[in-house]
């Protein structure tokens, strides 16, 4: 056990990456939210409305490569990582109109089967490009994926799909991969056991197989409802995927029939991290906060240890009140958790949670299964006062409720950057989130809509 109330955490874990999380050259300058800490006290008032998820809006992005007309997708949130991946689509090609929420994607009559390395080696999604450009140009070029450091975040199971499908993989001196399609450029179905579970692998492959000839099976694929409503779309648009959102998930090829979409859009499911973040919010420092336009049957994990916990919560058919102003955080009971994939608690909400156990009575563990590296954070939380054991590196220990006070902060990756914003929010005295660019990668506006509710919080040129 290490506990790390001074200093860094001595795993290597939390070192140098080569993946490191900093800002895209926007050509702007650095950014960074100022906030007023509410000093425990819990006045959060409103509605926070949710808007389309980030993982389903990058994969409909990725989807779009398997059709031979125009693509229109609704609800698309206005964050960066869709912008990154709409500049690689549009490297590759495509011309890509946006009109508030609506993001229409023409494809060109040949792709350049070769993502763009400046933006795709900095976004781990551009991954899930690969899978339908190789499957309809039977080859694509690919640095390898960046993205939020979570530890180490390998991509064996996509090349090992690909061979599964025919393909082969080179990889040069410059760390760029090449899959090639067997002779005839068309991928092969292929039955595929996933050897561990993997939300863009099974999103890829399926996406690759949409093409292929023959069926695909993909065994022990991931469950995200993401994955079924991307399936859908598909399905009506000339795809035939069976089971998506369960375990083995069929699918028929058109053995080079590229999709058609024929003015048909796709509308992206509520975002539940989006909502999952905001209700820890609510917990945490709200009166009465409702957060609307959400889908609470995809939360089932978060609201089951809320309210273990003693959150007064108000679960409708797409809203979730949480009506906490008049109970003191330390009434509440720590709740151990440990991160699984879907149904199970997601491992993109554990940051925010763990801000909540710094504030209820009692001892409690996040156990994280998914990624290796994601207790970055433990160590400014504990500056700012909270009682944080590092017991190994998947497992902490938080001991509550601890007042926490102000600091300068630098958002590590974009959960944790919200996790942040959050204890900032309880803290007494002003804080500061430094790196601003990785939290707007995946959450919308999101002064303006914590603004709205009673929150101080403003976004400035960083020093
Ligand atoms: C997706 C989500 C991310 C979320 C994560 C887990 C997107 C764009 N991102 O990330 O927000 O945190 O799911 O819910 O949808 N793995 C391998 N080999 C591979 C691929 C993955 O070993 O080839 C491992 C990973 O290291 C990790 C586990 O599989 O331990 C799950 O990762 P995965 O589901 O692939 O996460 P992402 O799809 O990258």
């Amino acid at each position: 056990m290490s506990s790390i109330s001074s200093g860094r955490p001595t795993f290597g874990l939390f070192g140098a990456s080569p993946y490191n999380e900093k800002p895209m050259d926007k050509g702007t300058t650095k950014e960074r939210f100022v906030i007023e800490g509410l000093g425990g006290k819990k006045t959060l008032k409103g509605e926070l409305f949710i808007r389309g998820a980030k993982n389903a809006a990058l994969k409909a992005l990725a989807a779009s490569i398997l059709f031979e007309d125009e693509v229109r997708l609704e609800n698309m949130p206005q964050i960066e990582d869709v912008e990154r991946m709409s500049e690689i689509l549009r490297s590759s090609g495509a011309r890509i109109d946006r009109t508030d929420d609506v993001v229409a994607i023409v494809p060109p009559k040949k792709w350049k089967p070769e993502l763009e390395r400046s933006i795709a080696s900095r976004i781990r999604a551009s991954i899930v490009l690969t899978g339908p450009m190789l499957a309809d140009m039977g080859e694509v070029k690919f640095p390898f994926p960046g993205g939020c450091v979570l530890g180490e975040r390998p991509i064996d199971l996509f090349l090992m799909g690909f061979a599964a499908m025919g393909a082969s993989t080179q990889e040069d001196a410059d760390g760029n991969f090449t899959v090639r399609a067997p002779r005839g450029g068309t991928l092969r179905g292929a039955r595929i056991f996933f050897p561990k579970v993997s939300v863009t692998a099974t999103e890829t492959l399926m996406l690759a197989a949409v093409l292929a000839e023959g069926e695909t099976v993909l065994e022990n694929a991931a469950m995200e409802p993401e994955i079924p409503a991307l399936a859908a779309f598909l399905n009506e648009c000339g795809a035939r995927i069976e089971g998506a959102g369960a375990t083995t998930v069929h699918i028929r090829g058109t053995a080079g029939k590229p999709l058609r979409a024929e003015g048909r859009t796709m509308r992206m499911p509520p975002d539940r991290i989006d909502a999952g973040s905001f209700i820890i919010l609510g917990a945490l420092a709200g009166k009465d906060l409702a957060i609307r336009g959400c889908e609470p049957k995809h939360l089932g994990s978060l609201l089951s240890a809320l309210s273990r916990a003693g959150v007064p919560l108000e679960v409708g058919r797409d809203f979730v009140r949480v009506a906490a102003g008049d109970v003191p955080n330390e009434k509440f009971k720590s709740i151990s958790i440990q991160t699984h994939e879907y149904p199970g608690f997601p491992t993109d909400l554990q940051a925010l949670y763990a801000v909540l156990l710094t504030q209820t009575s009692g001892e409690a563990t996040i156990l994280e299964t998914i990624f290796d590296g994601r207790f970055r954070y433990a160590d400014d939380l504990v500056r700012m006062g909270a009682d944080i054991t590092v017991m190994n590196p998947h497992k902490i220990l938080i001991r509550g409720p601890k007042r926490l006070s102000r600091k300068e902060l630098e958002a590590p990756d974009l959960r944790a950057g919200l996790a942040y914003i959050l204890a900032a929010a309880v803290a007494d005295g002003t804080s500061i989130v430094d790196n601003a660019y990785v939290i707007d990668r995946g959450y919308e506006d999101i002064e303006a809509r914590l603004g709205r509710v009673g929150l101080s919080i403003r976004r400035e040129p960083a020093a």
